[in-house]
């Protein structure tokens, strides 16, 4: 049986649907139905998620869950919260889900995280610690990154907190410039413990100390490490009390909620963390439970399968309107373009359909004044998705009522366009957007909002039946770069011989 989504009945019919309905606008729905954003909003406890400014219908959804039900989503989302082996590439089950229902122990961070916090934890010469580095890249870096900033005021102030991802050296080399090795923790994240720039940041942070402390030994004074493989920390000098180990069936750009948070805890405390995994698990209870119809993540998953293969949008906007979410988009490229975008489905078959759109985007009202131009006016049309924040992080109240004037005003006018008789200030409008409402930005509701996320990919991936927990296209380069690494040129091109001198060339 093929698995292919476009020989359902389902897709033929919203192929159909799409000529019914491709030249209505947007604007006229509302017009025709004043009940249009009743019916095309949806709400759980804390988050609403609004679609009635996208080309649909009621008859739109009704058509996206029958193609979710013929490509099986019920019996995949079932094996996702039941540890089953859908991570087949790689022949391993998929964790991340049972580690925000309450079964994960929590006590080892919770231990270590409460030490640092207390100015317990010292370092070689009896310091306490005050500057965490947490080295890690990727999946073990941008889900910390993004929680960190997201809930910078509630960061406990005795503490130092650095983020160094990037294997150019600039961002250790201020950290040696800036910290006292004597109070400086490093924490290691990385689930395989073989990712070269992280490697090569760890190696280079034990040297430094190693210079300070001359014979003395300091490793597991100065090193903590969040892995899968134990083992390999070990080789690296790390000790197992100083290793929080994850499972290998949690994916990198899925860990932030295991031991990978660790630094998250360590700033916010574990209360704040336990609040981020109950938000997720709120997520996950309606995603396992709910009808297709009324149920957040495979609504938002198909209304953007809609959009890519039946609309042929190349990209999709993500907006938050909250600079607390600055590094949400950044977070999200990884989330959906590491999952999705590949070309190849489960049964090896090459990919005849569109898969993952470019994800990009930025805080507003930030963003208005560099893209928007393009989303209002540009030849592409592309989704935007805004994110609006009911109550603020801070008090001036007057500030938070402008940046939702401005969200709403964006969307309305992306909806709405202009006419007028010069034609460079002519804007067509109908174009497509839908706005998240989070209640506000803390850690419970950050966790429902990532776990939306998460799981409208995984939708997404049953629909166009691929595997969205591998990643075997990110590991040609790595496996070139550490060639380059030993001046082994042989395989290369001339066009790369000859940058590999200019580069060099100092
Ligand atoms: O470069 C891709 C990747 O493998 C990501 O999937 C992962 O999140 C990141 O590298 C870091 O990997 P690790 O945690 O094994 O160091």
């Amino acid at each position: 049986m093929s698995n292919n989504p476009t020989k359902t009945k389902a897709w033929a019919e919203l192929s159909q649907h799409k000529k019914e309905i491709e030249n209505q606008r947007i604007n006229d729905y509302f017009r025709d139905d004043s009940n249009r954003f009743n019916a095309l909003s949806f709400s759980i406890s804390g988050l609403l998620y609004d679609v009635s400014k996208t080309h649909l219908t009621p008859k739109t959804i009704s058509l996206l869950g029958n193609l979710a039900r013929e490509q099986n989503l019920e019996d995949k989302r079932h094996k996702l919260f039941n540890k089953n082996i859908l991570n087949k590439t790689e022949n391993r089950s998929v964790l991340h889900t049972n580690l925000r229902d309450e079964s994960q122990n929590l006590d080892q961070l919770e231990n270590i995280s409460n030490a640092i916090r207390a100015g317990k934890y010292v370092g070689a010469t009896g310091k306490p610690i005050k500057n965490i580095v947490h080295i890690g890249l990727g999946g073990s870096s941008l889900g910390p990154e993004l929680l960190h900033q997201a809930c910078q005021k509630n960061k406990i102030d005795s503490l130092n907190f650095y983020f160094v991802t990037n294997v150019d050296g600039s961002e250790l080399s201020y950290i040696f410039e800036t910290c006292d090795p004597e109070t400086t923790l490093f924490i290691i994240v990385s689930k395989s413990f073989t990712t070269q720039d992280t490697f090569a940041n760890a190696h280079t942070a034990r040297s430094w100390l190693e210079k300070h402390y001359q014979d003395k030994n300091f490793i597991n004074d100065h090193f903590i490490d969040d892995t899968a493989k134990p083992e390999k920390a070990l080789e690296f000098g790390i000790s197992s009390d100083n290793t929080l180990i994850f499972d290998e069936g949690v994916g990198g750009r899925f860990s932030l909620w295991s031991a990978v948070g660790l630094t998250t805890c360590i700033a916010f405390g574990i209360d704040k963390f336990k609040d981020l995994l109950r938000g997720a698990h709120a997520m996950d209870v309606h995603f396992a439970n709910e009808e297709f119809d009324k149920n957040i993540p495979v609504l938002m998953g198909l209304i953007d399968i809609w959009h890519r293969n039946f609309w042929n949008y190349e990209a999709k906007a993500i907006l938050p309107y909250a600079q607390e979410l600055k590094a949400l988009p950044a977070y999200l490229q990884q989330l959906e373009m590491e999952s999705n975008g590949k070309s190849t489905d489960l049964d090896g078959n090459a990919i005849s359909y569109q898969t993952s759109p470019v994800i990009f985007g930025d805080v507003g009202t930030t963003a208005q004044h560099s893209f928007f131009q393009l989303l209002h006016q540009g030849i592409n049309i592309i989704p935007c998705e805004f994110i609006g924040i009911k109550k603020p992080t801070h008090n001036l109240n007057d500030h938070h009522d402008k940046l939702q004037n401005n969200l709403l005003a964006q969307s309305q006018a992306l909806l709405q366009g202009r006419d007028a008789n010069e034609p460079h200030r002519k804007f067509e409008g109908n174009r497509p957007s839908s706005t998240i409402v989070l209640n506000e930005v803390d850690a419970y509701h950050l966790g429902m909002l990532i776990a939306l996320y998460e799981h409208k990919v995984f939708v997404q991936s049953i629909i166009w039946n691929i595997n969205p927990f591998d990643q075997f296209g990110v590991e040609l380069g790595k496996e070139m770069a550490n060639k380059m690494g030993e001046n082994d040129l042989s395989q290369t091109d001339p066009s790369t011989q000859a940058l590999f001198s200019i580069l060099k060339d100092k």
